[in-house]
């Protein structure tokens, strides 16, 4: 039943891929009409927004071959995990979730292929480990080649054999290969990949390799077919967007890009993540001060308050800096919300230390903040730092940091209480059906009552109670 011309696979991208995504549909097919029905998959996503965009050319690449999606992953036919390893427990849960599904696989359905990607695939112990001990996954490929999905599942179909495919690095990015968005109005979009800074705890650096930009043109060629498609809202999405564009044979600045993006007709609100505070420019502050469409929010991770930790973080900047550059954004975008990370229990971290991170959090109010716990990541190099602070010094210390982060952020939330702002709506609330959810400009939730024909409008919404870190309010009449 093969009618590809097999003599004449192309070479180039994204041809080749197209060529693979015809033979891996033929393959599906005949699956199919083996077993009487179409199959099924699962993606289940790990990690930031980086893998759930990739999650969604996953997707698309199932759908083109057809398969149909299963929201039960004990039913589906290939289940997916794309993977983040940035915390040990983040690796611990696939683990977790991976044995159950072995069970399944085993004694009720065997022919389940199981596929995992993303950056705990990068580092070879876990690979190793896999071999070992999980021979019943069929296919495990790196953050570097999801392009070559299809080409890797037509390999798995004809082999019969687990499918290992890891690149170590890569210069190469694979533009024009289909994606399925999770949300019909809103959508993620990559500016570049991979991260060059180095901060001593990370290990995104080893797993996503070196910085590179998009080609602003493919950028803003995908974002205006993304309009033309329905779509209203996008996020810029980098490891460290500031420093976009630095590489490209025609150097551009992040700031740049995003007057270019704020020209687009049709485009009404635009996000970014994640910003280095080393890196943000005035032209930056700039761009942001004048631009109708950059929404009023600024994830601005710190990390540590204190300039000893910062140094050993290999952050690049001090408390000092960081608190001058929170000032000068809030000076000029009076009404921003800014949210950041914070790790507690890095090594060496004193009392004194800890409570500089305090001093930053009361200083700075951050409307939220996601504070972890320190993991040690093996090849970084704080894992080899001597002075590992124990569990339950680490335990009390984020436990204070929690309660002031929340206090902090219901205060700082509150504020906006009694005002009318623009909500885009995005779904039909769940636990509630009568009402739906928006997201403000500020990146905070409100629920009002209305139903599904508002998803994916921006409307007037009246905020009328806060609640901690959401709001409830009605349409504006
Ligand atoms: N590129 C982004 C962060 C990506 S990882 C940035 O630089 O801000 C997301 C967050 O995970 C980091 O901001 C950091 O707070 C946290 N993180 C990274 N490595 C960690 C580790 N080893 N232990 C605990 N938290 C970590
Ligand atoms: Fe990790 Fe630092 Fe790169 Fe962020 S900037 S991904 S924390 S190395
Ligand atoms: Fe995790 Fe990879 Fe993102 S390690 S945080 S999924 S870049």
């Amino acid at each position: 039943m093969n009618t590809l011309d097999e003599t004449n696979i192309p070479v180039t991208e994204p041809e080749r891929q197209y060529y693979y995504i015809a033979k891996a549909k033929q393959y599906v097919a005949e699956k199919s009409a083996e077993i009487g029905r179409k199959l099924t998959f699962t993606v289940t996503t790990f990690g930031c927004q980086m893998n759930a965009r990739d999650s969604e050319k996953l997707v698309g690449i199932l759908e083109k071959i057809g398969y149909v999606e299963e929201a039960d992953e004990e039913k589906a036919d290939f289940v997916i995990y794309n993977t983040c390893t940035v915390r040990e427990n983040a690796n611990q849960r696939v683990y977790g979730r991976l044995g159950q599904l072995g069970h399944i696989k085993k004694i009720k359905k065997p022919h389940m292929m199981i596929g995992l990607c993303g950056c705990m695939m990068q580092e070879p112990e876990v690979v190793e480990k896999l071999k070992k001990s999980y021979r019943f996954v069929d296919l495990i490929f790196g953050t570097h080649n999801i392009y070559k999905f299809a080409e890797l599942i037509a390999t798995r179909f004809e082999s019969n054999r687990m499918v290992i495919d890891i690149w170590k690095d890569t210069d190469k990015i694979v533009e024009d290969l289909p994606s399925e968005r999770k949300f019909s109005f809103k959508s993620g979009v990559n500016i570049m990949f991979g991260c060059n800074n180095f901060c001593s705890y990370c290990i995104v650096p080893y797993v996503r390799g070196r910085e590179r930009s998009r080609n602003p043109r493919d950028i803003i060629r995908e974002i205006e077919n993304l309009v033309a498609d329905g779509v209203v809202e996008v996020m810029l999405l980098g490891q460290n967007v500031n420093s976009y564009g630095k590489n490209l044979d025609e150097p551009i600045t992040f700031a740049q890009l995003l007057s270019e993006i704020e020209k687009i007709e049709g485009l009404e609100r635009i996000r970014f993540m994640t910003s280095h505070p080393k890196d943000l420019s005035d032209e930056l502050i700039d761009v942001m001060k004048d631009s109708k469409k950059i929404c009023k929010h600024l994830h601005l991770p710190i990390q540590s308050g204190s300039s000893r930790i910062l140094e050993k973080m290999n952050r690049r900047y001090t408390k000092e800096q960081y608190l001058a550059l929170v000032a000068k954004i809030k000076a000029a975008v009076p009404d921003i919300s800014l949210t950041t990370d914070i790790i507690v229990g890095f090594p060496g971290e004193t009392e004194e230390d800890f409570l500089e991170t305090m001093d930053v959090v009361r200083q700075v109010r951050y409307d939220s903040a996601f504070t972890f716990i320190y993991s040690k990541r093996t090849g970084t190099p704080a894992a080899t730092m001597t002075e590992q602070i124990p569990a339950d010094v680490i335990k009390n210390r984020f436990d204070r940091l929690l309660k002031e982060v929340q206090s902090i952020s219901a205060e700082v939330c509150s504020v906006h209480e009694g005002t009318t702002q623009k909500a885009l709506i995005e779904s039909v609330n769940d636990h509630d059906t009568n009402l739906v959810t928006g997201r403000l400009s500020n990146n905070i939730l409100v629920h009002v009552p209305g139903d599904d024909s508002l998803v994916g409008q921006i409307i007037d919404v009246d905020l009328k109670d806060c609640h901690g870190f959401y709001y409830t309010g009605t349409i504006h009449k």
